[in-house]
Protein backbone atom coordinates (compact mmCIF):
# COMPACT_ATOMS: atom_id res chain seq x y z
CA UNK A 1 0.00 0.00 0.00
CA UNK A 2 1.51 3.54 -0.88
CA UNK A 3 0.70 6.82 0.97
CA UNK A 4 0.14 10.52 -0.16
CA UNK A 5 0.07 13.29 2.21
CA UNK A 6 -1.33 16.67 0.12
CA UNK A 7 0.19 19.68 2.14
CA UNK A 8 0.89 23.22 1.56
CA UNK A 9 -0.49 26.51 3.22
CA UNK A 10 -4.27 27.19 3.06
CA UNK A 11 -6.47 27.84 -0.17
CA UNK A 12 -3.06 26.87 -2.54
CA UNK A 13 -5.41 24.20 -3.62
CA UNK A 14 -4.12 21.17 -1.08
CA UNK A 15 -7.36 19.97 -1.76
CA UNK A 16 -7.88 20.16 -4.99
CA UNK A 17 -4.87 18.57 -5.92
CA UNK A 18 -5.59 15.33 -3.61
CA UNK A 19 -8.90 15.04 -4.95
CA UNK A 20 -7.62 15.70 -8.80
CA UNK A 21 -5.07 12.75 -7.91
CA UNK A 22 -7.44 10.72 -6.20
CA UNK A 23 -9.45 11.13 -9.44
CA UNK A 24 -6.95 9.61 -11.58
CA UNK A 25 -4.98 7.52 -9.60
CA UNK A 26 -8.48 5.21 -9.27
CA UNK A 27 -8.76 4.54 -13.09
CA UNK A 28 -6.21 1.71 -12.41
CA UNK A 29 -5.92 1.56 -8.21
CA UNK A 30 -7.78 1.23 -5.96
CA UNK A 31 -8.08 4.90 -3.68
CA UNK A 32 -9.18 6.10 -0.51
CA UNK A 33 -8.55 10.02 0.15
CA UNK A 34 -9.24 11.24 3.55
CA UNK A 35 -9.07 14.56 5.10
CA UNK A 36 -7.61 15.69 8.02
CA UNK A 37 -8.27 19.38 7.91
CA UNK A 38 -10.71 20.74 10.39
CA UNK A 39 -11.88 22.84 7.69
CA UNK A 40 -12.98 20.20 5.25
CA UNK A 41 -13.71 20.83 1.74
CA UNK A 42 -13.30 17.70 0.04
CA UNK A 43 -17.16 16.68 0.22
CA UNK A 44 -17.48 20.00 -1.79
CA UNK A 45 -14.63 18.98 -4.42
CA UNK A 46 -16.81 15.74 -5.19
CA UNK A 47 -20.42 17.21 -4.41
CA UNK A 48 -20.94 14.83 -1.69
CA UNK A 49 -22.05 15.10 2.06
CA UNK A 50 -19.32 13.23 4.14
CA UNK A 51 -20.15 14.68 7.54
CA UNK A 52 -17.05 13.03 9.74
CA UNK A 53 -17.66 9.51 7.16
CA UNK A 54 -16.99 7.75 4.34
CA UNK A 55 -18.36 7.13 1.04
CA UNK A 56 -17.91 5.05 -1.43
CA UNK A 57 -18.08 7.83 -4.75
CA UNK A 58 -16.90 4.91 -7.61
CA UNK A 59 -16.09 1.66 -7.48
CA UNK A 60 -12.39 2.70 -6.92
CA UNK A 61 -12.49 5.79 -4.97
CA UNK A 62 -13.68 6.06 -1.67
CA UNK A 63 -13.81 9.38 0.30
CA UNK A 64 -13.84 10.25 3.87
CA UNK A 65 -13.51 12.75 6.03
CA UNK A 66 -11.99 13.06 9.74
CA UNK A 67 -14.17 14.85 12.72
CA UNK A 68 -10.98 16.09 14.53
CA UNK A 69 -13.40 17.26 17.55
CA UNK A 70 -14.79 14.12 18.07
CA UNK A 71 -11.28 12.07 17.50
CA UNK A 72 -9.85 14.31 20.10
CA UNK A 73 -12.89 13.35 22.87
CA UNK A 74 -12.46 9.70 21.38
CA UNK A 75 -8.17 9.54 21.74
CA UNK A 76 -8.88 11.55 25.36
CA UNK A 77 -11.55 8.77 26.92
CA UNK A 78 -9.53 5.83 25.67
CA UNK A 79 -6.21 7.10 27.60
CA UNK A 80 -8.23 8.56 30.62
CA UNK A 81 -9.25 4.61 30.88
CA UNK A 82 -6.29 3.15 30.34
CA UNK A 83 -4.64 5.36 32.70
CA UNK A 84 -7.53 5.02 35.34
CA UNK A 85 -7.34 0.89 34.76
CA UNK A 86 -3.61 1.11 35.26
CA UNK A 87 -3.63 3.33 38.19
CA UNK A 88 -6.85 2.10 40.40
CA UNK A 89 -5.10 3.06 43.55
CA UNK A 90 -4.69 6.78 42.46
CA UNK A 91 -8.97 6.76 42.03
CA UNK A 92 -9.00 8.01 45.80
CA UNK A 93 -7.03 11.13 44.49
CA UNK A 94 -9.63 12.57 43.02
CA UNK A 95 -8.40 12.18 39.28
CA UNK A 96 -11.21 13.57 37.36
CA UNK A 97 -10.45 17.21 38.02
CA UNK A 98 -7.62 16.10 36.02
CA UNK A 99 -9.03 14.55 33.63
CA UNK A 100 -11.66 16.98 32.96
CA UNK A 101 -8.87 19.67 32.35
CA UNK A 102 -6.58 17.40 30.17
CA UNK A 103 -9.00 18.28 27.10
CA UNK A 104 -6.97 21.82 26.90
CA UNK A 105 -3.69 20.44 27.15
CA UNK A 106 -1.78 20.68 24.00
CA UNK A 107 -0.41 18.00 21.45
CA UNK A 108 -4.11 16.50 21.89
CA UNK A 109 -5.26 17.07 18.32
CA UNK A 110 -1.95 15.83 17.24
CA UNK A 111 -2.04 13.06 18.65
CA UNK A 112 -5.67 12.45 17.64
CA UNK A 113 -4.52 12.96 13.74
CA UNK A 114 -1.74 10.73 14.36
CA UNK A 115 -3.58 7.73 16.13
CA UNK A 116 -6.07 7.88 13.04
CA UNK A 117 -3.84 8.01 10.29
CA UNK A 118 -1.89 5.15 12.21
CA UNK A 119 -5.37 3.60 12.50
CA UNK A 120 -6.11 4.04 8.89
CA UNK A 121 -3.21 2.80 7.51
CA UNK A 122 -3.38 -0.06 9.96
CA UNK A 123 -7.13 -1.33 9.11
CA UNK A 124 -7.40 -0.35 4.86
CA UNK A 125 -5.49 -3.25 3.45
CA UNK A 126 -7.52 -3.33 0.89
CA UNK A 127 -6.81 -0.14 -0.90
CA UNK A 128 -3.86 0.37 -3.43
CA UNK A 129 -3.58 4.02 -2.22
CA UNK A 130 -4.34 6.37 0.38
CA UNK A 131 -4.10 9.98 0.07
CA UNK A 132 -4.23 12.33 3.03
CA UNK A 133 -5.31 15.66 2.98
CA UNK A 134 -3.92 17.84 5.61
CA UNK A 135 -4.93 20.56 7.81
CA UNK A 136 -2.61 23.42 7.57
CA UNK A 137 0.82 23.35 7.96
CA UNK A 138 1.72 24.28 11.84
CA UNK A 139 -0.50 20.95 12.80
CA UNK A 140 0.52 18.90 9.94
CA UNK A 141 4.42 19.28 11.07
CA UNK A 142 3.43 19.04 14.42
CA UNK A 143 1.53 15.61 13.91
CA UNK A 144 4.13 14.75 11.61
CA UNK A 145 7.23 14.81 14.07
CA UNK A 146 5.12 13.30 17.18
CA UNK A 147 6.43 9.49 16.26
CA UNK A 148 10.01 10.67 16.44
CA UNK A 149 9.19 12.86 19.72
CA UNK A 150 7.11 10.28 21.07
CA UNK A 151 9.84 7.33 20.90
CA UNK A 152 12.49 9.54 22.80
CA UNK A 153 9.97 10.16 25.59
CA UNK A 154 8.96 6.57 26.13
CA UNK A 155 12.66 5.42 26.03
CA UNK A 156 12.91 7.99 28.96
CA UNK A 157 9.60 6.31 30.64
CA UNK A 158 10.48 2.88 29.83
CA UNK A 159 14.25 3.91 32.02
CA UNK A 160 12.33 5.55 34.55
CA UNK A 161 10.00 2.73 34.87
CA UNK A 162 12.19 0.17 35.51
CA UNK A 163 14.31 2.12 38.20
CA UNK A 164 11.14 1.59 39.71
CA UNK A 165 10.78 -2.10 39.22
CA UNK A 166 14.52 -1.91 40.75
CA UNK A 167 13.55 -0.16 43.62
CA UNK A 168 10.85 -2.36 44.23
CA UNK A 169 12.86 -5.63 44.15
CA UNK A 170 15.46 -3.70 46.99
CA UNK A 171 12.27 -3.01 49.07
CA UNK A 172 10.82 -6.52 48.72
CA UNK A 173 14.08 -7.97 49.74
CA UNK A 174 14.47 -5.54 52.78
CA UNK A 175 10.51 -6.52 54.06
CA UNK A 176 11.21 -10.04 53.31
CA UNK A 177 9.04 -12.44 52.25
CA UNK A 178 5.38 -12.31 53.82
CA UNK A 179 4.40 -15.60 52.98
CA UNK A 180 7.49 -16.56 55.37
CA UNK A 181 6.16 -14.65 58.20
CA UNK A 182 8.86 -12.22 58.12
CA UNK A 183 6.58 -9.36 57.25
CA UNK A 184 3.71 -7.28 58.46
CA UNK A 185 0.65 -7.80 55.80
CA UNK A 186 0.37 -5.12 52.72
CA UNK A 187 0.70 -4.87 49.53
CA UNK A 188 3.20 -6.61 47.77
CA UNK A 189 4.00 -4.93 44.29
CA UNK A 190 5.32 -6.40 41.12
CA UNK A 191 8.87 -5.67 40.62
CA UNK A 192 9.27 -8.31 37.83
CA UNK A 193 10.03 -6.64 34.45
CA UNK A 194 7.97 -9.36 32.51
CA UNK A 195 4.60 -9.11 34.77
CA UNK A 196 4.26 -5.50 34.34
CA UNK A 197 1.36 -3.62 32.67
CA UNK A 198 2.95 -0.33 32.60
CA UNK A 199 6.66 -1.37 31.06
CA UNK A 200 4.35 -4.04 28.86
CA UNK A 201 2.03 -1.20 27.70
CA UNK A 202 5.61 1.20 26.95
CA UNK A 203 7.08 -1.51 24.59
CA UNK A 204 3.82 -1.78 22.96
CA UNK A 205 3.28 1.79 22.52
CA UNK A 206 6.98 1.76 21.15
CA UNK A 207 6.99 -1.00 18.33
CA UNK A 208 3.64 1.24 17.09
CA UNK A 209 5.52 4.67 16.72
CA UNK A 210 8.51 3.01 15.44
CA UNK A 211 6.04 1.54 13.04
CA UNK A 212 4.48 4.34 11.63
CA UNK A 213 7.84 6.10 11.47
CA UNK A 214 9.70 3.53 9.07
CA UNK A 215 6.33 3.96 7.07
CA UNK A 216 6.49 7.72 6.96
CA UNK A 217 9.89 7.88 6.42
CA UNK A 218 10.16 4.87 3.80
CA UNK A 219 9.73 4.15 0.06
CA UNK A 220 5.80 3.32 -0.09
CA UNK A 221 5.22 6.99 1.32
CA UNK A 222 4.98 10.32 -0.89
CA UNK A 223 4.48 13.76 0.25
CA UNK A 224 3.72 16.61 -2.04
CA UNK A 225 3.64 20.28 -0.88
CA UNK A 226 1.34 22.65 -3.53
CA UNK A 227 1.94 25.89 -3.23
CA UNK A 228 0.99 29.52 -6.00
CA UNK A 229 2.63 31.82 -7.95
CA UNK A 230 2.54 34.29 -4.97
CA UNK A 231 5.25 35.34 -1.96
CA UNK A 232 3.24 34.18 0.94
CA UNK A 233 2.74 30.62 -0.45
CA UNK A 234 6.29 30.78 -1.24
CA UNK A 235 7.44 31.20 2.27
CA UNK A 236 5.00 29.14 3.62
CA UNK A 237 6.26 26.20 1.41
CA UNK A 238 10.09 27.03 2.25
CA UNK A 239 9.03 26.30 6.02
CA UNK A 240 7.42 23.68 5.23
CA UNK A 241 10.22 21.86 3.29
CA UNK A 242 12.59 22.77 5.81
CA UNK A 243 10.54 20.94 8.49
CA UNK A 244 9.95 17.94 6.78
CA UNK A 245 13.46 17.78 5.63
CA UNK A 246 14.36 17.79 9.50
CA UNK A 247 11.75 15.07 10.33
CA UNK A 248 13.94 13.07 7.64
CA UNK A 249 10.34 12.83 6.45
CA UNK A 250 10.33 12.26 2.03
CA UNK A 251 8.65 15.33 0.40
CA UNK A 252 9.21 13.96 -3.48
CA UNK A 253 6.90 16.35 -5.48
CA UNK A 254 5.96 19.92 -5.99
CA UNK A 255 3.20 21.22 -7.56
CA UNK A 256 3.03 24.85 -8.82
CA UNK A 257 -1.06 25.32 -9.00
CA UNK A 258 -2.62 28.05 -10.23
CA UNK A 259 -0.69 29.51 -12.95
CA UNK A 260 -2.13 31.81 -15.92
CA UNK A 261 -0.22 33.67 -18.34
CA UNK A 262 -0.49 36.79 -16.01
CA UNK A 263 1.61 35.05 -13.61
CA UNK A 264 4.05 32.86 -14.86
CA UNK A 265 6.71 34.73 -14.36
CA UNK A 266 6.04 35.03 -10.43
CA UNK A 267 5.47 31.49 -11.34
CA UNK A 268 8.70 30.84 -12.85
CA UNK A 269 10.88 32.64 -9.49
CA UNK A 270 8.69 30.65 -7.37
CA UNK A 271 10.20 27.28 -8.63
CA UNK A 272 13.32 28.79 -8.70
CA UNK A 273 13.38 29.83 -5.10
CA UNK A 274 11.86 25.71 -4.20
CA UNK A 275 14.21 24.24 -6.18
CA UNK A 276 17.03 25.57 -4.33
CA UNK A 277 15.87 24.25 -0.97
CA UNK A 278 14.74 21.09 -2.59
CA UNK A 279 16.89 20.31 -5.02
CA UNK A 280 15.84 17.55 -8.11
CA UNK A 281 12.30 17.37 -6.41
CA UNK A 282 10.53 17.05 -9.81
CA UNK A 283 7.68 19.94 -10.25
CA UNK A 284 4.29 20.07 -11.91
CA UNK A 285 2.55 22.95 -13.36
CA UNK A 286 -1.62 22.91 -13.04
CA UNK A 287 -3.04 26.04 -14.88
CA UNK A 288 -5.66 28.14 -13.07
CA UNK A 289 -9.22 26.54 -14.64
CA UNK A 290 -11.62 29.35 -14.13
CA UNK A 291 -13.94 27.38 -16.33
CA UNK A 292 -13.99 24.40 -13.81
CA UNK A 293 -14.78 27.21 -10.93
CA UNK A 294 -18.58 27.82 -11.35
CA UNK A 295 -21.04 26.96 -8.32
CA UNK A 296 -23.18 24.55 -10.37
CA UNK A 297 -19.96 22.43 -11.38
CA UNK A 298 -17.97 21.34 -8.79
CA UNK A 299 -15.50 19.78 -11.00
CA UNK A 300 -12.61 20.43 -10.09
CA UNK A 301 -11.04 17.29 -9.37
CA UNK A 302 -11.43 16.79 -13.22
CA UNK A 303 -8.71 18.70 -13.89
CA UNK A 304 -7.20 17.56 -17.45
CA UNK A 305 -3.38 17.90 -16.30
CA UNK A 306 -1.80 14.64 -15.27
CA UNK A 307 -0.89 14.10 -12.08
CA UNK A 308 -1.37 10.84 -11.46
CA UNK A 309 1.23 9.71 -13.76
CA UNK A 310 3.94 11.40 -11.91
CA UNK A 311 3.18 10.22 -8.66
CA UNK A 312 3.15 6.89 -9.16
CA UNK A 313 6.31 7.08 -11.14
CA UNK A 314 7.86 8.66 -7.67
CA UNK A 315 6.22 6.15 -5.67
CA UNK A 316 7.16 2.71 -8.08
CA UNK A 317 10.70 4.29 -8.29
CA UNK A 318 11.23 5.58 -4.82
CA UNK A 319 14.35 4.79 -3.08
N1 LIG B 1 -6.11 24.68 -10.46
C1 LIG B 1 -7.17 25.35 -10.00
N2 LIG B 1 -7.96 26.04 -10.84
C2 LIG B 1 -8.99 26.74 -10.37
N3 LIG B 1 -9.33 26.85 -9.09
C3 LIG B 1 -8.57 26.18 -8.20
C4 LIG B 1 -7.46 25.40 -8.61
N4 LIG B 1 -6.91 24.86 -7.51
C5 LIG B 1 -7.66 25.29 -6.46
N5 LIG B 1 -8.65 26.08 -6.87
C6 LIG B 1 -9.64 26.78 -6.03
O1 LIG B 1 -8.94 27.42 -4.97
C7 LIG B 1 -9.66 27.35 -3.76
C8 LIG B 1 -8.85 26.68 -2.68
O2 LIG B 1 -8.59 25.34 -3.06
P1 LIG B 1 -8.56 24.16 -1.98
O3 LIG B 1 -8.22 22.93 -2.70
O4 LIG B 1 -9.76 24.18 -1.17
O5 LIG B 1 -7.32 24.67 -1.11
P2 LIG B 1 -6.77 24.10 0.27
O6 LIG B 1 -7.27 22.72 0.44
O7 LIG B 1 -5.28 24.17 0.09
O8 LIG B 1 -7.22 25.04 1.33
C9 LIG B 1 -10.94 26.60 -4.07
O9 LIG B 1 -11.96 27.52 -4.33
C10 LIG B 1 -10.60 25.84 -5.33
O10 LIG B 1 -11.72 25.62 -6.12
MG1 LIG C 1 -8.40 21.90 2.01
Amino acid sequence: MKILFSTGKGGVGKSTMAAAAAWQLSRDQRVLIISLDPAHNLGDIFGVTLAGGRKRFSANLHLGEVDLQQLSKEYLKREIDVLSGSYKYLQTLNLDNYFSVLKYSPGIEEYALLTSIEATIRNEEDYDIIIFDTPPTGLTLRFLALPRVTITWIDRLIQIRRKILEKRYTIQKIRGNPEEGTLDSGIILNYNEDDDDILRRLRVLKTNYETLTSILEGRDCAIFVVFNPDLLSLRESQRLVEGLHELHLPLRLMINNKVTTDNEAMADHVEKTMLRRAEHIPVERIALHRELQSRDATKLYEIEEDIASPLLFILNNAR
